[in-house]
C-alpha cells in the first residue's frame, strides 16, 4: 500500500525519525459560507473583531459580506486595510501595532496569503509580545516556539493558492537583508478557514494564474520532499517540525490536490465564471495546504524567496501593488522545472507519478528521464498560462546568480527537505537553467 515509503521504514536508524503526525486544519467549504462568520464568532462568545484586508479588496463583496455578517451578529469591529501584497517586516509591524491598539478578542482575515499571513503575525505578537526576531525561523531569527494558544482567527481566502488558511506559516520579506523568511508554528494556524467559491470570483486572471501555479508546486514539492524517516529524530516530540517530510497521510492530500490542478487550473484561469473550476481550485489550494503543511516544501520554494526578495523593478501585471514585486506563485514556478530535473534522481518514481497526473504518458519511461518528463509537463502549464519565460524575463541576469544562491542558502526550513542533497554550485546551476524556461 505504501510502496516506496515502506522500504524506507524498514531501514530506519536510531538517528532518524520514526513517526509522522497529521495536524488537522479546520475548513468549511460552501457557496455563500462567508455569511456565517458573524454567527460563528458570536457562538464562540466573541464580541470585538479586527478585520484584516488589503486596499484593493476593501470595497469588494468578500469584505462587505464579512462586515455585514459581523454587524448582524453584534460583533464590534475595526478594519485594517493596509496589508501589503508580499508583506515585509515593516508591514507586519504596522499590523501588529493595529492589533495591540484595542482589546480585540478575535481576528478575521479576508484576502490572499499576504493578508492571512499578516493576520497570523499580528495575532501572535499582540498575544505574546516579543522582539520581532524571537519567533522568526532560524538562522535569521531565534525560532522560539509560540508560548500558548492564540486568539480566534478566521481566514476567508479570496485567492485559490497559498493554502495559508490551513497552515501555521507566515511568510514575509525581511527588508534589511532582502530575504524572504517566515514564522512557522502549529499554533499560528487559523481556527477556521471559510472557503467560499464566491470570493475567488474577484480574483484577476493574473492572480488566478500565479496562485494556481503555486498550488501546483505545493503539491509536487510536498509529494517529493525528503521522506519523514530520513529526517533526524527530534530530541523531544514537541520539537518534531510541522514540515516533517513526505509521509503517507500528506501524500493523499498532495496527490489529490495535483489531480484537481491538472483538471481545473487552465479552465479556472480561462473563465472566471466557470463556477466548477473556481470551486475546484479553491479546494485544491486547501488540499495542497494540508499536504505541504504536514510534509513541507523544498527547492522551488526555497529558491523563490531569493527571486522575490531580490526583485529590482519588475512590476507584475494585474497586481496593482504600487511597488515592484514578483508574485509568489511566479517566483516559485520559474524555478520548478530546473529544480525537479535536479531532485528527480532521489525519487524518480515520485517525480514520474506527478508527471503522469499532470498529463504525461509514463509507460516505459526510464527513471533517469523522470525529471525531464515532469519539467516538460510543468512548462506546458507555464506556456499555456502565458507567464514570463524564465527569470531573465523578470530582469535577472547570469551575474545575479551568486546573490540568488546566497539568499537561498538560509532558507533551511524548506531547503533541508530537498530529497537530494545539494551544494551551492548545484543551486547556481538550477538558477542558470531557470533563466529561460522554454
Ligand atoms: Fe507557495
Amino acid at each position: 500500500m505504501f510502496n516506496d515509503s515502506k522500504a524506507q521504514w524498514g531501514n530506519e536508524t536510531m538517528n532518524n525519525d520514526y513517526a509522522f503526525e497529521m495536524a488537522t486544519s479546520a475548513v468549511r467549504f460552501g457557496v455563500g459560507v462567508t455569511r456565517e462568520v458573524g454567527a460563528e464568532l458570536a457562538d464562540q462568545g466573541k464580541g470585538h473583531a479586527l478585520v484584516f484586508t488589503d486596499a484593493n479588496l476593501r470595497a469588494l463583496s468578500p469584505v462587505s459580506t464579512v462586515l455585514e455578517s459581523l454587524g448582524e451578529h453584534r460583533i464590534r469591529y475595526s478594519v485594517f486595510d493596509r496589508v501589503r501584497v508580499e508583506p515585509s517586516d515593516e508591514s507586519f509591524c504596522e499590523a501588529i501595532t493595529a492589533a495591540q491598539a484595542d482589546n480585540f478578542d478575535c481576528i478575521v482575515a479576508v484576502g490572499g496569503g499576504s493578508t492571512i499571513d499578516t493576520a497570523k503575525a499580528a495575532n501572535l505578537y499582540s498575544t505574546y509580545p516579543a522582539d520581532f526576531l524571537d519567533y522568526v525561523n532560524p538562522p535569521i531569527g531565534k525560532g522560539k516556539p509560540v508560548p500558548g494558544p492564540l486568539k480566534t482567527l478566521i481566514a476567508v481566502p479570496t485567492t485559490a493558492g497559498t493554502g495559508s488558511e490551513t497552515t501555521g506559516v507566515a511568510i514575509f520579506d525581511l527588508t534589511r537583508i532582502h530575504a524572504k523568511t517566515g514564522i512557522a508554528h502549529r499554533r499560528l494556524k487559523p481556527t477556521l478557514g471559510l472557503l467560499d467559491p464566491e470570493n475567488t470570483r474577484t480574483q484577476p486572471p493574473a492572480v488566478a494564474t500565479s496562485t494556481g501555479l503555486d498550488v501546483l508546486s505545493h503539491s509536487v514539492e510536498s509529494y517529493t520532499t525528503l521522506p519523514f524517516d530520513k529526517r533526524p529524530l527530534p530530541a523531544r516530540p514537541i520539537l518534531r517540525p510541522a514540515y516533517q517530510g513526505s509521509n503517507p497521510i500528506s501524500d493523499v492530500w498532495s496527490l489529490e490536490a495535483l489531480r484537481l490542478v491538472a483538471t481545473y487550473l487552465r479552465l479556472a484561469v480561462a473563465d472566471p465564471e466557470n463556477d466548477e473550476a473556481r470551486a475546484a481550485m479553491l479546494l485544491a489550494a486547501s488540499y495542497a495546504g494540508i499536504g505541504f503543511g504536514n510534509a513541507g516544501l523544498h527547492l522551488p520554494h526555497g529558491m523563490s524567496y531569493a527571486v522575490s526578495g531580490l526583485v529590482r523593478d519588475y512590476r507584475a501585471p494585474g497586481y496593482g501593488a504600487g511597488h515592484p514585486l514578483v508574485p509568489h506563485g511566479i517566483s516559485v514556478i520559474l524555478n520548478a522545472p530546473a529544480a525537479f530535473r535536479f531532485t528527480a534522481r532521489a525519487c524518480p518514481e515520485r517525480h514520474l507519478k506527478a508527471a503522469e497526473i499532470l498529463g504525461a504518458k509514463i509507460n516505459g519511461a526510464r527513471p533517469e528521464d523522470a525529471g525531464k518528463i515532469l519539467a516538460e509537463q510543468i512548462i506546458g502549464f507555464m506556456r499555456d498560462l502565458r507567464i514570463p519565460n524564465g527569470l531573465r524575463a523578470l530582469g535577472y541576469q547570469t551575474s545575479d546568480i551568486p546573490a540568488l544562491v546566497e539568499c537561498t542558502l538560509p532558507q533551511h526550513r524548506v531547503t533541508k527537505l530537498s530529497p537530494r542533497p545539494f551544494e551551492p554550485e548545484d543551486l547556481a546551476q538550477i538558477f542558470s537553467e531557470a533563466m529561460v524556461a522554454w
